[in-house]
């Protein structure tokens, strides 16, 4: 076995840790100014270090998140103190890890559609990014559920993309997350979620296939089959549940050695107790089913902390909060009641 297959593997047995699951806090320089703006607080390079360097050191916060995805200027960030912030993680026994698309742009011929780029570059970037300490990858495709939507078109190549990104970071020693987004925005049923979400998953790991990528050094983060935000027929986690299991057993190789969730505007309990009736099914799946979760991890941190230094306590219980309840999903252990204790 080649060395950088062993760093994978044990990158991989990391972060698939029982008990343990993903904090996403990768939030681009946009995303954090609009998530900041809801709770009153200027995005500022000073405030975006403080705020993470606050969910980084939360006392105990590693006995339940084994790693946590950073933006490019976060990695480059020290603490108060003069700590990088990736070594706080790693102090704390969490793995660091980074967001390397650059974002979305619209496809051209496809109105509405959308394509990830930043594979110009990549190699030499994730070099740099595993000096400063990332072990994994994150690259986010977005698919869009709509009248005509998404066509083959999109799907291809977002899915190319993807497997041409997590070849590359394979072949530089980081673990590629692999994630197809398939949006909640819309009025479309259960069913129309399922549909696009197998035929998104399919082309992705026909991609995957093509690029040569090794599926047991990955890890998948797929949206959860629900209806859209905007549809009136909302369902039960059970009904969640079993929709996003069929559609998981149909597409993802057995090889794949866990499968990371986004909460992608879920609300928090929501998120934690949809991901709790997958792992409390009765039936054995052949992958970790966990969290990577930005939104419903922190949006109660947000809202207790609001930019103020004397908040910072109460922030971290309510990250700490999040992280155990979604511990306890991710075992199917969870239950309504605790979101009381
Ligand atoms: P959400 O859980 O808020 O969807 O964020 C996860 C993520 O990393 C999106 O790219």
């Amino acid at each position: 076995m080649s060395l950088s297959i062993q760093e994978l593997e044990k990158t991989v047995a990391e972060l698939t840790a029982p008990g343990k699951g993903i904090l996403a806090a990768d939030e681009s320089d946009g995303t954090i100014a609009k998530r900041f703006k809801g709770v009153n607080v200027a995005s500022t390079e000073e405030t975006r270090r403080d705020y993470r360097e606050l969910l980084f050191s939360t006392p105990g916060l590693g006995d339940f998140i084994s790693g946590v995805i950073l933006f490019e200027e976060t990695l480059k960030q020290k603490t108060a103190a003069g700590v990088p912030l990736p070594q706080l993680l790693t102090a704390q026994g969490m793995v660091p890890g980074i967001k390397v698309d650059k974002g979305t742009m619209p496809l051209p011929g496809f109105p509405e559609e959308k394509v990830t780029q930043g594979l110009d570059g990549l190699a030499q970037r994730l070099s740099e990014y595993k000096q400063l300490g990332a072990r994994f990858a994150k690259w986010r495709a977005v698919i869009a559920i709509g009248a005509g939507l998404p066509t083959p078109q999109a799907i291809a190549a977002n899915a190319h993309a993807l497997a041409r990104y997590a070849a590359i970071c394979q072949e530089q020693g980081l673990v590629p997350i692999v994630e197809p987004e398939v949006l909640m925005d819309g009025d479309h049923t259960l069913a129309t979620c399922a549909r696009v979400t197998e035929e998104v998953l399919h082309a992705v790991f026909h991609a995957l296939h093509q690029q040569r990528v090794a599926l047991e050094c990955m890890l998948l983060k797929p949206s959860m089959v629900v209806p859209g935000s905007a549809c009136l027929k909302q369902v039960t986690p059970q009904q969640v549940a079993q929709a996003t299991l069929t559609c998981l057993r149909r597409t993802v190789p057995a090889a794949v050695p866990g499968i990371n969730f986004l909460s992608g505007g879920q609300s928090e309990a929501a998120a934690t107790a949809n991901l709790n009736a997958m792992n409390a099914n009765a039936e054995r799946q052949p992958w970790v089913l966990s969290f990577s979760y930005g939104r419903a991890l922190q949006a109660p941190v947000l809202k207790a902390w609001r930019g103020e230094a004397a908040n910072k306590i109460i922030a971290q219980q309510a990250l700490y909060q999040r992280a155990r309840l979604n511990s306890a999903a991710r075992q199917g252990k969870y239950t309504a009641a605790m979101e009381n204790e």
